[in-house]
C-alpha cells in the first residue's frame, strides 16, 4: 500500500523555482522589493526562490495564528508578529506556500495596503483555485493542483513532512474506517497513514 503520491517531484520543483525567480528579477529590476514570507509553510520555497534572485531585496518574515491543526478551521486569521515588518512605501512581495480558500492572503493584503504598502504581489508555490472562497490576485505561481490535501517542500500536515523535497498528496488510511476525511478533503489526523522514511513512487511506476 501506497502512504502517499507524488504530485510535484523535486526536479520540477526545482525548475519552477528558477523561472520564477527570473521573471521577479526582471518585473522587479531598479527596486528593492520587501519580500514577506508566511511562515511556517513557506520556509523553503523562499530560500530555494531568494537565491535565485538576481536583484536588491529584504526579506521578513509573519507568523499568522495556525489555522489547520488536520481538523476545525479557526473563525480567525491573526497576526501574531506584523507590527515589526515596516511596509510603508515598500513593493512588497508576499511568498506563500499554497493558496487555498484565499482568506489567508486577503487578511495580509489588508493589512500591507492598511500600513501604507506602495505595492502588493503575491508568489505561491501551489494555488488550489478550486477551494477558492474569496477573490485574491496571484501573480506568480508555481504549480495549479487540485483540491487535494499535500505536504513536501516545507508544508506540514501536523507539523510533519515538511521536509520531503517533493510535494506529496497525503492519503488516508484505507485500513481506517470509511476514509473519509475533511469536508474540504484534509485529512482527518486519525486516519493519515505515516509517510516512510523511502520516497513512495509515482504511480505505475515499478
Ligand atoms: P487559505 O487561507 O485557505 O488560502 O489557507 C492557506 C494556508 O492553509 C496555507 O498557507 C497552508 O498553511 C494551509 N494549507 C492549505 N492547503 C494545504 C495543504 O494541502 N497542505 C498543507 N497546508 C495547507
Ligand atoms: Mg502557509
Amino acid at each position: 500500500m501506497k502512504d502517499c503520491r507524488i504530485l510535484i517531484t523535486d526536479r520540477e520543483i526545482e525548475a519552477r523555482v528558477a523561472e520564477i525567480a527570473e521573471l521577479i528579477s526582471s518585473d522587479y529590476d531598479g527596486r528593492n522589493p520587501l519580500i514577506v514570507s508566511l511562515l511556517k509553510g513557506a520556509f523553503i520555497f523562499l530560500a530555494d526562490l531568494v537565491r535565485g534572485l538576481t536583484i536588491p531585496h529584504e526579506i521578513d518574515f509573519v507568523t499568522l495564528s495556525s489555522y489547520r491543526n488536520g481538523q476545525e478551521r479557526s473563525p480567525r486569521i491573526e497576526f501574531l508578529d506584523h507590527m515589526r515588518i515596516d511596509v510603508r512605501d515598500r513593493d512588497v512581495l508576499i511568498i506563500e506556500d499554497i493558496v487555498d480558500t484565499g482568506h489567508t492572503l486577503l487578511s495580509i493584503i489588508d493589512t500591507f495596503r492598511e500600513y501604507g504598502a506602495r505595492s502588493i504581489r503575491v508568489c505561491t508555490l501551489l494555488d488550489k483555485p478550486e477551494a477558492r472562497e474569496v477573490d485574491v490576485p496571484v501573480h506568480y505561481r508555481g504549480f495549479t493542483i487540485p483540491c487535494v490535501f499535500v505536504v513536501g517542500y516545507g508544508l506540514d500536515f501536523m507539523e510533519q513532512y515538511r521536509n520531503l523535497s517533493y510535494i506529496a498528496e497525503l492519503s488516508r488510511s484505507r485500513t481506517a474506517g470509511d476514509g473519509a476525511g475533511g469536508a474540504d478533503g484534509s485529512p482527518d489526523a486519525a486516519r493519515v497513514v505515516p509517510v516512510s522514511v523511502h520516497p513512495p513512487r509515482r504511480d505505475g511506476e515499478t
